[in-house]
């Protein structure tokens, strides 16, 4: 028989380690509910059509990483591989134009991309992003950076840099597009990288090779071929970052991989991850909703990798506390006494103690075993005896001290010792 396995690029994510993945969620999440980002879910899957256009022809994500496939209904569709592009059809689709904008909205899920797998790259990974779309404002670039700062910070991460840079708007990056394509012209490549520097040249100067990078060190940068307002929307952004008290490095080969993005553009390393080190990434994308057949209006978001957040935190030693522990474990010690323990875990429950019991008719020995492994503190040992005379024993698993309490007042009495 075959026995089956999570596809390539693909992992479970497991109980106990499974409870600081949804907490790393959780606390990512929680500044942007504090900063009037409502909650937004996507399709899973979009038009290819909505990747081809918004994400762009030429980036990586879209020639060689899509899971696209024709549905019964002979549909081309492409299981999402970022977010951005889908919030904002989503926005143009529902007419948030005509409401109150900025559109601030963020969102977590699962996301694809056919990559070659490595420690931090995976097929099948999960995002927590944030999107602000409608106002061209630089507090809005920076509030957004502050916010998945302090998103890292409230995980006790200290291990993160902020990349910067800008990449201009469509007054002064056509210009700039064409100095650098007559530089690179001029450098000795490989055809891959020939052709790349006609489709898109930027790209280039993101190429990790030593042998490229060598013949980099005069390329023309953005930042010296910024219009008037792209550069002063850059200061501005720098500006509110040192009020945040965010601070930064200057990346001016920062590129991204995805073509949607103008002006400010962002990345959060961690030194502790080797080469997969991004664990966020975001910038502005003043063209995209136009691009996908809505208004012409701006937006700037981020996506944080949840994957690549947890294994920031182990990188640092830090363990967040989960929520699958149980802290009571009740321990029936009789037929009659099983009956009763379902029903006392149940009014434990309801009254907010995480409580388990031991399933399956084990005997003393395996369930107090079970109890010990629980992680509980304490086990309600339940005899049938006991129950009669209308008592049970509280038995506290560190100090090994038992005592005996009313079975009326059992939930009381440990809710005030858990307290
Ligand atoms: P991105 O830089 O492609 O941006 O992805 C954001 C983050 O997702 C990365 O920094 C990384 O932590 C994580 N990530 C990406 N690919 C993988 C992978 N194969 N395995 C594990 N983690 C991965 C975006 O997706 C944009 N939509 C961000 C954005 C929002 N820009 C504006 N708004």
């Amino acid at each position: 028989m075959t026995v089956f396995r999570a596809p390539k690029g693909t992992y479970d994510v497991l109980p106990p380690e499974s409870a600081t993945w949804r907490a790393v969620q959780a606390k990512l999440t929680a500044p942007l509910g504090t900063a009037g980002y409502g909650y937004i879910e996507t399709p899973v899957f979009e038009d290819t059509a909505l990747f081809r256009r918004g994400v762009g022809e030429s980036t990586d994500v879209v020639a060689k990483e899509m899971y696209t496939f024709d549905d019964k209904g002979g549909r081309s569709l492409t299981l999402r591989p970022e977010g951005t592009a889908g919030v904002v059809r989503a926005f143009v689709e529902h007419s948030f134009h005509s409401g109150q904008l900025p559109a601030k909205l963020w969102y977590a899920g699962p996301y694809f991309r056919y990559e070659r797998p490595q420690s931090g790259r995976f097929r099948h990974f999960t995002q927590v992003g944030a999107e602000a779309i409608g106002v061209d404002d630089p507090a809005l670039d920076a509030e957004l950076i502050a916010l998945a700062w302090d998103g890292f910070r409230s995980l006790g991460l200290t291990g993160f840099r902020l990349l910067l840079n800008t990449l201009g708007d469509e007054t002064c990056r056509p210009a700039y597009r064409e100095a650098l394509q007559q530089f690179l012209r001029g450098l000795d490549l490989d055809d891959d990288t020939r052709s790349r520097v006609e489709i898109n040249p930027l790209r280039v100067l993101d190429d990790k090779r030593p042998q490229v990078q060598a013949q980099l060190a005069d390329a023309p940068l953005m930042v010296d071929h910024l219009s008037e307002s792209a550069a002063a929307h850059y200061d501005a952004v720098r500006a509110h970052l040192i009020d945040l008290g965010i601070g930064w490095e200057e990346a001016p080969r920062l590129v991204r991989g995805l073509d949607y993005y103008t002006k400010t553009t962002f990345e959060f390393l961690h030194d502790g991850l080797g080469a997969q080190s991004a664990i966020g990434g975001g910038g502005r994308y003043d063209g995209l909703s136009a691009a996908v057949g809505g208004p012409d209006l701006s937006g700037v978001g981020w996506a944080i990798g949840v994957d690549r957040t947890v294994l920031a935190l182990r990188a640092e030693g830090i363990a967040l506390t989960g929520d699958a522990r149980c802290e009571v474990y009740v321990v029936p010690l009789g037929q009659d006494a099983r009956r009763t323990a379902l029903v006392l875990a149940t009014e434990l429950r309801r009254a907010g103690v995480s409580t388990d019991l031991p399933f399956g008719g084990r005997g003393l020995k395996g369930a107090m075993k079970a109890a010990d492994r629980s992680g509980a503190s304490y086990a309600v040992i339940l005899g049938d005896r006991d129950l009669a005379a209308g008592t049970v024993e509280i038995k506290d698993l560190r100090s090994g001290k038992q005592t005996t309490v009313p079975r009326q007042e059992i939930v009381k009495e440990l809710k005030g010792i858990l307290s």
